[in-house]
């Protein structure tokens, strides 16, 4: 049975009984003015993040456990429920989706729709994008109690990150980013982060890196291809070991982790402290738990084993967690297709019929999983017969 408790407007799951102060919500405060004044909450953040003591990225960071397998942001992707199955199957860490900071800052109602969180749900990330450093501010005030990192994206390259000014346009404006990066850590109790893209040219985007740092960033996550570069392309671990040579604070690698061999060569090729991934965790979240999807195994490679796990699995844990922590139907139906995609395939009437549905519901889901499993195929996921310890 859940208990769920609606806290500062957006859902707090299996909260313990007890109660803590919360910052005012509603105004913007100079450095520390009101801080853990007169609001009260029932979710705490265990660590106090240390501005005045040099070493406070590394501590927080230690404090943390140092995860290395990162679930990466994911719009409409990387929710609550999804998280959590990811971290069953040996996610360390997670971000939150990219939550847009003027809505957020002023949207009761966005709020409660597109962020909750609970107790397990740690470390977390929470991500916003923005370009205004007050909005920013009040925005990240309203999760800092109940996330590891607020940070900053500054890596989206789609249109309407060009339109709203956000994401990697903001690589177009760095005293803008900076401003960002320094009002966030001048005010806030959890550590900034910041994902990024890197520039065509090494040179600038070491200069980034160390802009951020020293404008306050704790953590960057380095997306290793430029702007316009595209998902299939190859990204640039050199250029991310670069970064992580060239600044003190931890880095996270993304780009092209599709198992965890790619994880090992990505940890050996940059030196960095973690890895994130996102697509191919959409397909498998058990990627992290040394589950391999059959495409990343070649022709006549030996030493692979029958995980004893199939999609239709992960489906059915996915629906259950779904049901304990809801969220809204489009990103559950994007997560069904994305895990059943395979099967799909091979048996295209379940798919039409499922894409024909109106009143969707659980046991509809469970239904379809069920269906395929009924034909007798299946695409396990494999283990290694001896995986090596990362
Ligand atoms: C469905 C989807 C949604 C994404 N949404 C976000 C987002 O909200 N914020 C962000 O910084 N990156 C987002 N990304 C980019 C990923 O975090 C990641 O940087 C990118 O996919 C490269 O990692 P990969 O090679 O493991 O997929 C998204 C990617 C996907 C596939």
């Amino acid at each position: 049975m859940t208990s769920t408790n609606s806290v500062s407007t957006f859902t707090i799951h299996n909260q313990p009984h007890k109660t803590y102060r919360l910052r005012h919500l509603t105004t913007i405060s100079p450095p520390y003015r009101h801080r853990n004044r007169g609001y009260t909450c029932i979710y705490p953040t265990e660590h106090q993040y240390l501005r005045s003591d040099d070493n406070g990225p590394w501590a927080h960071w230690i404090k943390l456990k140092q995860p290395k397998l990162i679930v990466a942001p994911m719009y409409d992707g990387s929710e609550l429920p999804f998280r959590m199955l990811c971290r069953k199957y040996g996610a360390e860490a997670a971000y939150t989706p990219m939550l847009h900071s003027r809505t957020f800052a002023e949207s009761k109602k966005f709020r409660s729709r597109e962020f909750s969180t609970c107790e397990e749900d740690r470390p977390l990330f929470v991500q916003f994008c923005g370009n205004d450093p007050d909005i920013l501010l009040e925005a990240a005030y309203q999760v800092e109690s109940f996330c590891d990192y607020v940070d900053i994206n500054l890596g989206c390259p789609q249109r309407i990150a060009r339109t709203g000014n956000y994401g990697a346009f903001l690589m177009d404006d760095l005293p803008l980013v900076k401003s960002l990066v320094e009002k966030l850590a001048t005010n806030l109790t959890v550590p900034v982060s910041c994902k990024i893209r890197i520039f065509p040219v090494l040179q600038d985007t070491i200069n980034y890196a160390k802009l951020l740092e020293d404008a306050g960033c704790s953590l960057i996550a380095v997306h290793g291809r430029t702007r316009e570069g595209r998902t299939r392309e190859r990204a640039d671990w050199d250029a991310i070991k670069s970064v992580k040579n060239a600044v003190k604070i931890p880095v996270i690698a993304n780009g092209n982790i599709r198992h965890l061999d790619d994880v090992q060569n990505c940890l050996a090729t940059t030196g960095v402290e973690g890895v994130m991934s996102a697509e191919a965790l959409l397909d498998n979240p058990a990627l992290f738990g040394g589950f391999r999807s059959g495409e990343w195994i070649l022709d006549g490679e030996d030493g692979f084993e029958d995980g004893k796990l199939d999609r239709g699995d992960l489906v059915v844990e996915y629906l259950k967690l779904c049901e304990k922590y809801p969220v809204r139907w489009n990103i559950i139906i994007s997560h069904v297709y994305g895990m059943l995609r395979k099967w799909f395939e091979t048996h295209p009437d379940i798919r039409d019929d499922f894409n024909v549905k109106r009143d969707l519901s659980f046991e509809y889901l469970y239904s379809v999983v069920d269906r395929l499993r009924a034909r007798g195929v299946r695409f396990p996921l494999y283990v290694k017969k001896t995986e090596t310890q990362l």
